[in-house]
């Protein structure tokens, strides 16, 4: 399958503790795209206290990271995003053009700390939205406050948050918990999008094939399609989602 879109990826060289030079970017490059994915948004880090991808030198970044593409003819495009680590302050940087929306578009990849209260969640979520965003949360099956507690990710949802999960949790590399927790949360058509979170080429890596044939086979062509080509679409052209 070509055509997957890569909503969550630490591409960028030198930025965060992602690719750690552009060597490496491209190595994580040739590894999406040869796992079928053709669009990539670069989410670095902005995590006010410990890494900060600053506006200006994440487009300056993804200049470089275009010419080495150009320069390698590698079919593969690469959008600005970032990860914004959830704070009471942090939505005025993202109307303020201090941080990358997805794509340029109205939603935001929001991350929280695994042991954050379910309040904080909640808050983010309504206060996100009512901003004139919509939140993509990142990663939902490391919040403990959601594990076990289906009533809650039903609330974020109806609230308008769209659920991200790694792939390597989804096919069980991320430990047996996470696996169970994603099973559920597939039964109840909660995920709206499953993306790589690669760092690297070597553990936390950017392919999805395997994932996308493991849900493929387990919840169907359909399911697989909607989840890593038709949902992130929305993102890229900045559409209102019905998911
Ligand atoms: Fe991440």
């Amino acid at each position: 399958m070509k055509g997957l879109i890569d909503i969550h990826c630490h591409i960028l060289p030198d930025l965060d503790d992602g690719a750690k030079n552009m060597e490496e970017a491209l190595k994580m490059l040739k590894m999406s795209y040869e796992s079928g994915v053709s669009t990539i948004v670069a989410t670095p880090h902005f995590h006010i206290g410990r890494v900060i991808a600053e506006y200006e030198k994440c487009n300056s970044a993804l200049e470089k990271l275009k010419l080495a593409i150009e320069r390698e003819k590698l079919d593969i495009e690469v959008l600005l995003g970032s990860e914004i680590y959830y704070t009471n302050d942090i939505l005025k940087k993202v109307s303020n053009n201090e941080i990358h929306t997805l794509a340029a578009s109205k939603y935001i990849l929001l991350e929280f700390s695994p042991w954050d209260e379910y309040g904080k969640l909640l808050q983010a979520v309504n206060e996100t939205y009512s901003s004139g965003y919509i939140p993509v949360l990142a990663h939902i099956e490391r919040y403990a406050c959601l594990h076990d507690n289906m009533k809650r990710v039903d609330e974020l949802y109806e609230r308008g948050a769209l659920l991200q999960v790694n792939a390597k949790s989804v096919t069980g590399d991320n430990g047996r918990k996470n696996q169970r927790f994603i099973k559920k949360l597939m039964k109840n058509r909660a995920i709206s999008f499953i993306a790589s979170d690669g760092h690297d080429s070597i553990n936390r890596v950017t392919s999805l094939n395997k994932c996308f044939q493991y849900v493929s086979k387990k919840y169907g062509g359909d399911t697989a399609e909607k989840i890593f080509c038709d949902n992130p679409r929305y993102i890229i052209e900045n559409r209102q989602s019905p998911m």
